[in-house]
């Protein structure tokens, strides 16, 4: 096997190794960023839409895997979405160059500030909240839709029906800030631009307007000179030698998933950001086949962040129903965090389906009461989620008070349509924890047991944030790395 010598080796280019990259290129650190999904910006191949799933659809699978609708037959590729499937719960996440902002939504919601310190106990929430998120939100391009375009537009239908009907029920509404660039989509609606959101991409990836990290952070990062980006690089494990310094073991591949070449990486300094499921599979793995030593909290109080999918039948059917077009880029949200009972938040989700279905689509975020567990089974050499359905009964009831309350003000039915028993609690976005900040990594995302080996991701959240997760991942990989920079540990 080929050894390649590197300082600093990142593993996985999402929100979290995004913003390590940037700060240690800015610092004068040579990084080498290992992603084993495929460079869509560099490949040139166009990301397919919501009604046509081709090559960016799916990865490596024969069939597509959005959360409905699967009807279209794929020849395998290492496209931008997977879905990783446990027994009672399925999560999807990114592959690619931008990791998870390649496919997600782009709702760029800052958490509770009283949430924030609930979770967070030991952050200093004051500067979070002056300076981390703000910081994020001009990193990641954040930006907020113009009412009067929202007001008009057709394709925001769903959107304006979903707040109506919201009121109606005595529910407080808000508007949610994205990374999408809707000057960008005011052009698209006047046809002057080529259309993304509203030709139904989003999940398998955005042709045009959407901030993804390999727009933001990962360019700019790229344009220090410092940054050298691997993609279709995936790490197999890893390996503590007794210098203290690490190998990392990788199988780069085509886009088939074909094995081109094994490659050992040996570096002083290692951050793991593959994402919260692949980070727990990096260091669970590495423990069973090389004995890497692993802090006893690892794996545990893990979440899925209160995802909870619910749907309505017959929205509005006699007015034109939510709308037959409809913006992949949700902007609305319903707030009911502060009522005792039933605090949640909920997204008015899109459901450009190509015509009016006439259901509305809403997810879920919760408290999560019980934690989950993540395990390594070293008979099927994979990872193990202890989480069933008594994880998810407060929020079966939380999405049973919201539908029943929608229903009663405003008609419909729960959506059988959308769900087998009209509810989604098996579909997770937002897989969080398992390395919990300051449980099994110091104050700044170092591991216990570890010198050099550090994580900078969703992991580092105690399963749970209230809100859709990625500003909070990034402004703790700020944070984390800004003070790991400063205490010379990259030195
Ligand atoms: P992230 O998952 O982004 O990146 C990890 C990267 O590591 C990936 O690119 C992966 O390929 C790579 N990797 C993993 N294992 C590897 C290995 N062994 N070797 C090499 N590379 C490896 N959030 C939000 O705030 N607003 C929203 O609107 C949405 N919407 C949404 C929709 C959908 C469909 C999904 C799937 C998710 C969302 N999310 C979201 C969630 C959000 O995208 C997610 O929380 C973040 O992307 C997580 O960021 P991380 O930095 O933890 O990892």
């Amino acid at each position: 096997n080929k050894i390649i010598e590197a300082p600093i080796v990142i593993i996985g280019s999402g929100y979290g190794g995004a913003v390590s990259a940037l700060r240690l290129c800015e610092a004068g650190k040579k990084v080498v960023l290992l992603e084993m999904g495929l460079n869509w910006e560099k490949s040139r191949i166009p990301f397919s839409n919501l009604l046509k799933p081709g090559k960016s659809s799916a990865w490596l699978k024969k069939k597509s895997i959005a959360p409905f609708m699967n009807i279209f037959s794929l020849t395998p590729f290492t496209g931008t979405l997977d879905r990783l499937d446990f027994d009672h719960i399925n999560i999807w996440v990114g592959r690619g160059v931008g990791g998870g902002s390649l496919v997600n939504g782009g709702m760029a919601v800052t958490p509770k500030e009283s949430y924030f310190k609930e979770v967070f106990p030991q952050l200093d929430a004051e500067k979070f909240y002056h300076h981390y998120f703000p910081l994020v939100h001009e990193e990641l391009k954040v930006n907020i839709i113009d009412e009067e375009f929202l007001k008009d537009c057709p394709y925001y239908k769903f959107t304006r029906v979903g707040e109506e009907e919201a009121h109606q029920a005595g529910f407080k509404t808000m508007r949610v800030p994205n990374v999408y660039d809707f000057k960008y989509m005011e052009k698209e609606f006047r046809n002057e631009v080529p259309r993304s959101a509203l030709n139904t991409e989003v999940i398998y990836g955005n042709n045009h307007g959407k901030n993804s990290l390999d727009k933001t952070y990962l360019k700019k990062a790229l344009e220090t000179g410092n940054l050298e980006i691997l993609d279709l690089h995936r790490v197999d494990d890893i390996k503590l030698n007794d210098d203290k310094t690490y190998s990392v073991n990788v199988q780069q591949t085509d886009t088939s998933g074909a094995l081109i070449a094994d490659k050992i990486f040996h570096c002083k300094k290692l951050i793991l950001a593959a994402g919260t499921m692949g980070t727990l599979q990096l260091l669970l793995r590495s423990n069973a086949v090389n004995g890497l030593p692993l802090h006893e909290g690892i794996g545990k109080n893990w979440g899925n962040n209160g995802n909870f999918m619910t749907g309505r039948n017959w929205v509005k059917p006699l007015s034109g129903g939510t709308g037959a077009k409809q913006s992949t880029i949700p902007v609305g949200g319903i707030d009911n965090w502060d009522d005792k009972e039933h605090p949640f938040f909920t997204e008015i989700a899109p459901l450009p389906m190509g015509m009016d279905v006439a259901t509305a689509l809403y997810l879920l975020i919760n408290r999560v009461d019980k934690k989950g567990e993540v395990t390594y089974d070293t008979i099927n050499r994979s990872l193990k989620l202890n989480w069933d359905e008594s994880h998810t009964v407060k929020m079966k009831e939380n999405a049973k008070y919201f539908v029943r309350k929608m229903n009663k003000a405003n008609g419909g039915t729960r959506s059988h349509f959308l769900f087998n028993n009209g509810f989604g609690a098996d579909i997770c976005y937002h897989p969080l924890g398992g390395c919990v900040l300051g449980e099994t990594t110091n104050e700044y995302g170092k591991l216990k047991e570890h010198e050099n080996l550090y994580v900078l991701d969703g992991s580092l959240i105690p399963g749970t944030i209230g809100v859709n997760p990625f500003v909070t991942i990034t402004a703790i990989a700020e944070y984390c790395i800004e003070n790991l920079i400063k205490g010379s540990e990259f030195a």
